[in-house]
C-alpha cells in the first residue's frame, strides 16, 4: 500500500473560519491542509478532501481500500447520523483517526454519540485544528506500527 493518507472532511468544514469562529476557531480548511502537510512532512503523501454529500464521502472511502495506508476524517454533522459512513469505514482495513475539532462531549447531547466513533482506531476531539495535526502523527504512527 503507498504511503498516503486521506484527510476527509465533512458537511459545512468548507466554510471553516467565517463558520462560528466562536467553537472553531479563525482557521480556514486551506489552513488546515497546509497544517496537515506540514505534519505529514517527507513520510508520504497526502490527499485533502471535503464534500457537503455523505454519497461522495461513501465513495471516496470505499476507493481508498486500494489506494490509502489511513484515514483522518471528521465527518462533521454526518457522525451523528451516518450508518453509511461507518458502514465503507467498516470495509476499510486501515487505519481510522477520527477528528473533531470541538469537544463534542462537551456540547449539545445529540453530538455526544458519533457513529464513526464505533471504528475509529483513535478519537481527538476539543484540541481545535491542532487535532488534525495530532490525528497526522497518530496514522504514521499506527501505520508503521
Ligand atoms: C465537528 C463537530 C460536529 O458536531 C459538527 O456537526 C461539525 C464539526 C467538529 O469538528 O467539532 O460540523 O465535527
Amino acid at each position: 500500500m503507498p504511503k498516503s493518507i486521506l484527510v476527509l472532511n465533512g458537511p459545512n468544514l468548507n466554510l471553516l473560519g467565517t463558520r462560528q469562529p466562536e467553537i472553531y476557531g479563525a482557521d480556514t480548511l486551506p489552513d488546515v491542509e497546509r497544517k496537515c502537510r506540514d505534519a505529514i512532512g517527507e513520510w508520504g503523501t497526502l490527499d485533502f478532501r471535503q464534500s457537503n454529500y455523505e454519497g461522495e464521502l461513501v465513495t471516496w472511502i470505499q476507493e481508498a481500500r486500494d489506494t490509502h495506508a489511513g484515514i483522518l476524517i471528521n465527518p462533521a454533522a454526518y457522525s451523528h447520523t451516518s450508518v453509511a459512513i461507518l458502514d465503507a469505514l467498516n470495509m476499510f482495513e486501515a487505519s481510522v483517526v477520527e477528528v473533531h475539532i470541538s469537544d463534542i462531549h462537551q456540547r449539545e447531547e445529540f453530538r455526544h454519540f458519533s457513529y464513526v466513533s464505533q471504528r475509529a482506531d483513535h478519537i481527538i476531539v476539543g484540541k481545535g485544528v491542532a487535532g488534525y495535526v495530532e490525528g497526522i502523527h497518530k496514522l504514521i504512527q499506527l501505520i508503521g506500527s
